[in-house]
């Protein structure tokens, strides 16, 4: 046996409850690289005995998962049609001109569909009016991205509830698990900042922290709760509010872990399990491992993930790269999503598809040109590859500036790139030796745990069913309406009354 599987073993002995769980996961919204986290996750319960009713836009089927694997596959509504249709764009590139705050309603505009869909579709309407529901399940697993009416699959069928945040982190994640989060510090995921803010930044924090909550409380409740009403007001004599769907949550999985997300305050069943996806490397298809194995100088790895794709860029922006590499002594792999590239110097193979962790793990890759996504960021940092980012969208400019704050990566403006600033990048990153000791640093940071995120998600999932939803976990914060939770009482009575309080002290 190899050490791992050894001490999986023992891991299991100590802490594995043995009994398989029957679990339903629903998993509404169509983002593929979400999957990353979602489908390691499925495979892992499978593969360790538990019964998944997997509800989801892209399908497992090719994977023989077994018997205990049971697949409701949903057609797939198309996101990036709405995306580009409100955006008024052809191709993601584009996004990298939208603003921050329209970033986040486009998040919960794509949120809010999906789960309206979802909802519609026949088998899922099989489940919801299924006969004799309750006992039927274990556990219900969800995705913690705006698609909160699949939650009422919980209610329904009275199962404790863990979600899954397939990004690191939110700030509203403050009143769903009820504690302060100190906006001096903990940036909001729609800036580009990291812990260390200046007086200025600060107070942007403090306005799109709070826009984001009026926003959260005045439009995006009442437009899921409507859609939750929708579907099911008139099987329940009282529909639950998302709300109150919320308080019973039993824990979250957080795909974060540091350096890549920096200290905060969390209550007890936030877990960080960032990275979870990673799998020990496997060898690589024969030429492309031996196009990276011949690497003399080295080799760059360029792919801009599954939504941005660098087949889309106009020819003034390709001539630029093929310019720069035609250049360079090392070798470069590009994940390109067309058949033809014409121009390709002889030291750059590109391909459509691409393994993109095992490609990383190879030691002859020194730098990876990336968009900034946060699955890729991970696999960067635990194979200690230095990152050239070019960021588009969402969270990918704040990851960028993390590690070019932690030193190591060099950021590119796409907007406004040219041969000279690419060369320069790319020169520095490839010669000087402190980026690759620094990602070195952040790389034994994020693998050094107490338990393997993996390990540490199924033994949580464990926990909460053998525990029967673990409420002792949820904070007491979710329950207090906003004005207690301030203690905004206690500071009216002060307030008022000071003379007796303090006579009373
Ligand atoms: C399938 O799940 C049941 C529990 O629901 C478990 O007892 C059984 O061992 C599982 N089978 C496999 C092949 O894992
Ligand atoms: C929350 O969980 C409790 C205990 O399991 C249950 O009684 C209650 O109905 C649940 N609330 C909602 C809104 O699902």
């Amino acid at each position: 046996m190899k050490p791992s599987t050894i001490i999986r073993f023992i891991i299991l002995l100590l802490f594995g409850h043995g009994e398989g769980a029957r679990i339903l996961a629903p998993f509404f919204l169509p983002v593929r690289s979400h999957f990353m986290m979602t489908n390691a996750i499925i495979r892992e319960l499978v593969q360790r005995g538990h019964e998944v009713t997997f509800i989801t836009p892209f399908s497992l089927a090719k994977e023989n998962l077994g018997a205990n694997y049971t697949e409701v596959l949903l057609p797939l509504y198309n996101t990036w049609a709405d995306i580009s249709e409100i955006m008024k764009t052809s191709s993601a590139l584009d996004m990298v001109d939208v603003p921050k705050w329209t970033a986040m309603k486009l998040a919960q505009h794509i949120g809010l569909k999906s789960t309206d869909f979802a909802l519609a579709q026949p088998e899922i309407q099989k489940l919801i009016h299924a006969k004799d529901k309750v006992g039927k399940y274990d556990l219900l697993l969800v995705e913690q991205f705006y698609n909160e009416g699949a939650l009422m699959l919980g209610h329904l069928y009275q199962v404790p509830v863990i979600s899954i945040a397939t990004f690191a982190y939110a700030n509203y994640f403050s009143q769903l698990f009820g504690f302060i989060t100190p906006l001096s510090y903990v940036p909001n995921v729609f800036l580009s900042c990291t812990d260390r803010m200046t007086l200025w930044q600060r107070l942007e924090n403090v306005v799109i922290g709070a826009k984001e909550d009026f926003h959260r409380e005045l439009f995006y409740y009442p437009a899921q709760d409507a859609i939750i009403k929708k579907y099911f007001a008139s099987l329940l004599p009282e529909v639950p509010r998302v709300k109150e769907l919320e308080r019973n949550i039993s824990a979250i999985f957080l795909n974060s872990y540091m350096p890549l997300t920096s200290p905060r305050p969390m209550t007890f069943n936030m877990i960080s399990v960032g990275g979870l996806h990673i799998q020990p490397p496997k060898r690589l298809p024969g030429h492309i491992q031996k196009f990276l194995d011949e690497a003399e100088h080295g080799a760059i790895y360029f792919s801009l993930g599954s939504q941005v794709r660098s087949a889309d860029m106009p020819a003034e922006k390709l001539n630029i790269f093929l310019g720069v590499f035609a250049r360079l002594k090392q070798r470069v792999l590009w994940k390109f999503e067309d058949d033809k590239l014409p121009n390709l110097p002889g030291n750059v193979k590109v391909e459509k598809w691409l393994p993109q962790a095992d490609i990383l793990a190879h030691p002859k890759v020194r730098v990876f040109i990336a968009h900034g996504g946060l699955f890729g960021m991970q696999e960067a940092v635990h194979h200690a590859v230095p990152v050239l980012g070019m960021p588009f969208y969402f969270d990918q400019n704040p990851n960028i500036k993390e590690g070019i704050s932690a030193g190591y990566a060099i950021g590119l403006d796409y907007r406004d790139i040219s041969e000279e600033k690419l060369e320069l990048a790319l020169t520095e990153l490839l010669s000087n030796p402190k980026y690759k000791d620094n990602m070195n640093r952040a790389s034994k940071i994020f693998r050094d745990r107490p338990l393997g995120a993996m390990d540490t998600a199924m033994y949580w999932i464990d926990y909460v069913i053998e525990h029967r939803g673990a409420p002792h976990l949820v904070a007491a914060g979710v329950n207090l309406p906003w004005y207690q939770f301030y203690l905004l009482d206690v500071v009216a009575i002060i307030k008022f009354d000071n003379d007796n309080i303090f006579g009373l002290l």
